[in-house]
């Protein structure tokens, strides 16, 4: 392979316009940047910091997660990171970004969710008015949590109407916390009857019957991860009759071992089926993945075309959960790259 074309490649990826629809901000952490914080609160960490973002699977990983997440104790950290994944997005020519934020990872800050919520606004507000993208919030649930705690954070966030936040979710691992569904089932009604968008995990540590459970029990409008449906015809189906977009994220189905090659990664036999997908990140900084690098692997493995390509960019753009303007804008954007 000629030596400038990953170059030209990643610079014609990068002026793609397109949203970003399934990342979190606990997935933002640079390394040098736990190492520094872990020093400053005498925190351990459990690995050398060469080998920080090795996990095994997802229990390791969202155990990580808290441990980094607990770190962010400050106003200033909590800026540091939201600006940062700002950056981020820009970095891969991201118009818009729909990101993922579960207060029950950040335990310093547990108890005030007001002004952890206005720490992090106001890192993307001013990364906004650097000229970054915009970007909607997704307060999310953890699979384990009990129904009355769904519901009391549904009824903050509906107390609140903040304008950051666009979406209610739900993340965490199904594996462990098993059939959660109807748990949750009264916060998301209460949320999709408030105006709340609501998008949820499954089909990555849960099999076809968490995406059935995501549709019928919590009204999802997309899915992240989504992937395990391809084990269900009817189900593929379902998703593709309803257009119900999944929000995929390739390298870190690769990372924590959903799939072991991208080669038997069901994305491009989903999209063949009339699903709508998305390529996203889910924890870049943690599973080092970038958007430019996720459509640059789907593009080398399945050999989407430039038409291709363009159709899974509209895709991520009409499933996020952006203003119609910003929708068009970008709509308007593509049509012509
Ligand atoms: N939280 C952050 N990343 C996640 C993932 N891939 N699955 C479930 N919960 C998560
Ligand atoms: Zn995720």
């Amino acid at each position: 392979m000629n030596a400038l074309q990953p170059t030209l490649e990643t610079n014609r990826l990068k002026s793609l316009p397109k949203a970003e629809v399934h990342l979190h901000l606990e997935g933002s952490f640079d390394a040098d940047v736990i190492v520094q914080w872990a020093k400053l609160e005498g925190v351990a960490l459990p690995r050398p910091a060469e080998d920080l973002f090795k996990f095994s699977g997802l229990p390791d990983f969202l155990e990580f997660l808290d441990l980094a997440c607990g770190l962010a104790s400050t106003t200033d950290r909590l800026v540091q990171l939201s600006y940062g994944l700002s950056q981020r997005l820009a970095d891969s020519g991201t118009g818009y970004a729909d990101v993922i934020f579960n207060p029950t990872h950040w335990h310093a800050w547990h108890g005030r969710f007001g002004a952890m919520l206005e720490a992090i606004d106001a890192g993307f507000t001013q990364a906004e008015q650097d000229g970054l993208p915009r970007v909607g919030l997704c307060v999310s649930l953890l699979r384990t949590q009990s129904a009355a705690a769904a519901t009391e954070l549904v009824d903050t966030l509906i107390a609140m109407r903040h304008p950051r936040i666009v979406a209610l979710s739900v993340d965490g691992n199904e594996a462990t916390a098993g059939r959660t569904g109807p748990r949750f089932a009264q916060a998301f009604r209460q949320a999709g009857a408030a105006g709340l968008r609501r998008t949820v995990h499954a089909g990555e540590s849960s099999g076809p019957e968490g995406v059935w459970d995501a549709v019928d029990v919590l009204g999802a409008d997309r899915i992240d991860h989504g992937v395990r449906a391809i084990e269900d015809s009817a189900l593929v189906r379902m998703l593709a009759d309803r257009q119900i977009p999944l929000g995929i994220c390739p390298t870190s189905n690769l990372v924590l071992n959903v799939y072991p090659s991208i080669q038997e990664h069901p994305i491009e036999q989903l999209r063949l089926a009339g699903v709508r997908v998305s390529v996203n990140t889910d924890d870049p900084a943690l599973l080092n993945a970038t958007l430019v690098g996720e459509y640059a692997l789907c593009r080398q493995a399945f050999g989407w075309t430039d038409a291709v390509t363009k159709a899974v960019a509209r895709t991520s753009i009409e499933a996020s959960f952006a203003n119609e303007d910003i929708k068009a804008t970008l709509l308007r954007a593509l049509a012509s790259w």
